[in-house]
Order: structure tokens, then C-alpha cells, then sequence
């Protein structure tokens, strides 16, 4: 009864919120979600269709990064609004025949949902009614081994994701957890961090008389972390 409700339809995890529960079929076996994935970070995205351009595209690119990813501890769960066997001749597709940007005998081995009755699609806010309704948009929620939400990206039907910006996410997100600072615009691995507000004058004082730290001013202080102690961190978690 609720399954169809419009409320179901558009309801939005959010960050800080635990992964919604889900039992479900891949192209992997069942998997109970995110209970099989504690102790690991997860990217979940869904994409609209199987045997499309643009999500050929991405899941090529993907299943190429996917061995990147796993020694950032983190694994890759794909959802479409299709039936396992659209999903499986899909794949061997992109395996057998298609050959994109330098990639070809693509093999995609993390799991595809298949998701017909759109129950994962609706706890999970991927279907957007006005974008399509039948359709699931590009979304990526980032899990963290706790199977709490860190991170949601949304992109409409047209627009591929940048999966080089999805791997930012992850091990900015770790990095953050690790050393306890925060990641300015555009960073990445060896790009100085932001050290949080100051809580006190004290604080405040101490940081601008501290000479391992370069603060612009009071409120926007900033510090050394090199590429090797993120790698170091996130790679060996
Ligand atoms: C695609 O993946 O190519 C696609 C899917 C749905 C709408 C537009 C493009």
C-alpha cells in the first residue's frame, strides 16, 4: 500500500541518515544491503537503463576504475529499473562488442541490482517524477563502513557522471575521518586541508602564532598533509 504512495516516491535520504535497508537480486546473487558491506566504504548509484549510451559509457569507465577503488576499501553496487536477464545480456554486451575511449572486454564484477519493481529506487529518492518516472536519475550515495550516509550526488538522465570527481569523494571523505580536518575547494591528495573553526579566542590566538599552521585569518586556517600520509591512511585502512 505505501509502495505507491507519492511520498515513497519522492522520499530523499539525507546526509548523516543510515543507508536504508534492502534485500535485493544483482547480477552477483542476493545481497542484503548495507549489512554485507560493514566495515568497507560503499558507492551505490543507480542509472537509468540498460543498453543506453551514457550508462554504457559509465559503467565501462567504472569497471575499469573498480580495482582503484577496492584498495580505497570501497566497493561499487550499480541499480537499474530492469530485470536480472536485461542486466546479464547488457553486460555481456559491453564484454563482447563494445570497445570506448581505449577500454574493450570490459567486465563489469560488481553487482547490478535489478530493481523492476522500483523498491530500492523509491527508498533511495532515485526516481525524480518530473525528470522520469519510470526512469532511476544518476544518483551516488557514498557509504562508510558504519552504513552511514556521507555523501549524495544527483545528475539527470543526460548527464554522465566524473569519476575521477566520485574517487576524490571517497578519499577526500576518508582523509577528513582520519586526520580530523576538512578539504577546501578542488582538493586533492597533497593539497593543503582546513583546519575547523576555532571554538575559543584562545584557540583562535594560538593558531595564528602556530608556525606549522598558515592561517589567512582567525577563521580560515589551513595546514600540510602530504599525499603519501593520505595514501598511506586510506590505502592500508
Ligand atoms: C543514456 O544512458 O544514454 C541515457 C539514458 C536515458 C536517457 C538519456 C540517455
Amino acid at each position: 500500500m505505501e509502495e505507491n504512495t507519492l511520498d515513497t516516491v519522492i522520499s530523499m535520504p539525507r546526509i548523516g541518515d543510515a543507508a536504508p535497508e534492502f534485500t535485493a537480486v544483482t547480477t552477483q546473487g542476493t545481497i542484503n544491503f548495507p549489512e554485507d558491506y560493514a566495515g568497507n566504504w560503499v558507492i551505490l548509484f543507480s542509472h537509468p537503463a540498460d543498453f543506453t549510451p551514457v550508462c554504457t559509457s559509465e559503467f565501462m569507465t567504472f569497471a575499469t576504475m573498480e580495482d582503484k577503488f577496492a584498495k580505497a576499501n570501497c566497493k561499487l553496487v550499480g541499480l537499474s529499473i530492469d530485470g536480472l536477464y536485461s542486466h546479464i545480456a547488457w553486460l555481456r554486451n559491453i564484454k563482447e562488442k563494445i570497445e570506448y575511449k581505449g577500454m574493450k572486454d570490459v567486465e563489469v564484477n560488481f553487482p547490478l541490482i535489478e530493481d523492476i519493481k522500483m523498491t530500492v529506487a523509491k527508498k533511495y529518492g532515485m526516481i525524480q517524477p518530473n525528470e522520469d518516472s519510470t526512469k532511476a536519475v544518476r544518483a551516488v550515495f557514498f557509504i562508510d563502513p558504519a552504513g552511514i550516509i556521507r555523501a549524495i550526488i544527483y545528475y539527470p538522465l543526460s548527464l554522465g557522471r566524473n569519476f575521477d570527481e566520485l574517487y576524490r569523494v571517497i578519499i577526500a571523505l576518508q582523509a577528513a575521518d582520519k586526520f580530523e580536518v576538512a578539504t577546501p575547494a578542488d582538493w586533492n591528495p597533497g593539497d593543503d586541508v582546513i583546519i575547523g573553526p576555532a571554538g575559543s579566542c584562545g584557540t583562535a590566538k594560538d593558531r595564528m602564532e602556530d608556525s606549522d599552521i598558515d592561517c589567512k585569518d582567525w577563521f580560515f586556517c589551513t595546514k600540510k598533509l602530504d599525499k603519501e600520509a593520505v595514501f598511506d591512511a586510506v590505502l592500508n585502512n
